[in-house]
């Protein structure tokens, strides 16, 4: 990656470029870039809400990154608390921190970008530990996430909006290299 740069994001101001990268990276109609555009711009307004972009040399946004202090009163989180407190994990939604979206465009995956944007994020974090969901199936994700010392909390969790089950994963911080 080394004519990409990670650094800070203004996620607000370029939140269709990184809607754009999210629809080619993990599919979404466009019916569904509306609704997540309201959904980040308000999540941003969170306290500690923080994001990092990958940009090429021109400036093109290519990946990025997203997350924020977990607060057990999201929908997110509330969603998720019955899981994992039915597998003895419902602490890991205390002091941590939970990585929102996470998202390289096809044409520049594979090239250690996502692993340097959510490392780079989680390590300024000064929660001890992050969280995740995930798709539930074995996926570049997920493998990328078990590499950084992600393990399954939770799995089959149905959220309201998606057709598919996630798994919940955490991690303690620093992330493994
Ligand atoms: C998940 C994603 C962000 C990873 O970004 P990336 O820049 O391609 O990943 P990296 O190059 O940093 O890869 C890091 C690790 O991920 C895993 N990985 C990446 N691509 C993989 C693939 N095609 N198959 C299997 N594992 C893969 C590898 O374990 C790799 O480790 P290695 O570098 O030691 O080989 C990217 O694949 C993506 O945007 N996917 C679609 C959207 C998505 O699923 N987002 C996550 C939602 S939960």
């Amino acid at each position: 990656m080394d004519d990409i740069s990670v650094g800070p994001l203004d996620l607000a101001a370029r939140v269709d470029e990184a809607l754009a990268v999210q629809a080619v990276a993990f599919g979404l109609t466009p019916e569904e870039v509306g609704v997540r555009r309201h959904i980040v711009l308000r999540h941003l307004t969170c306290p500690g809400a923080r994001a990092l972009g990958a940009t090429t040399p021109t400036g093109r946004l290519v990946g990025f990154v997203y997350g924020m202090p977990n607060d057990r009163g999201h929908w997110w989180s509330t969603v998720v608390e019955p899981h994992l407190r039915a597998n003895g994990f419902e602490h890991w939604l205390d002091d941590s921190f939970v990585i929102t979206e996470l998202h390289v465009h096809p044409g520049f995956q594979n090239r250690r970008i996502g692993r340097t944007l959510i490392t780079a994020l989680t390590a300024t974090a000064t929660e001890p530990r992050s969280i995740l969901s995930a798709v539930d199936r074995e996926s570049p994700a997920r493998a990328l996430y078990r590499k950084l010392g992600y393990r399954d909390l939770a799995r089959n969790v149905m959220f309201p909006s998606a057709p598919y089950p996630y798994a919940v994963m955490g991690a303690p911080l620093p992330l493994a290299q």
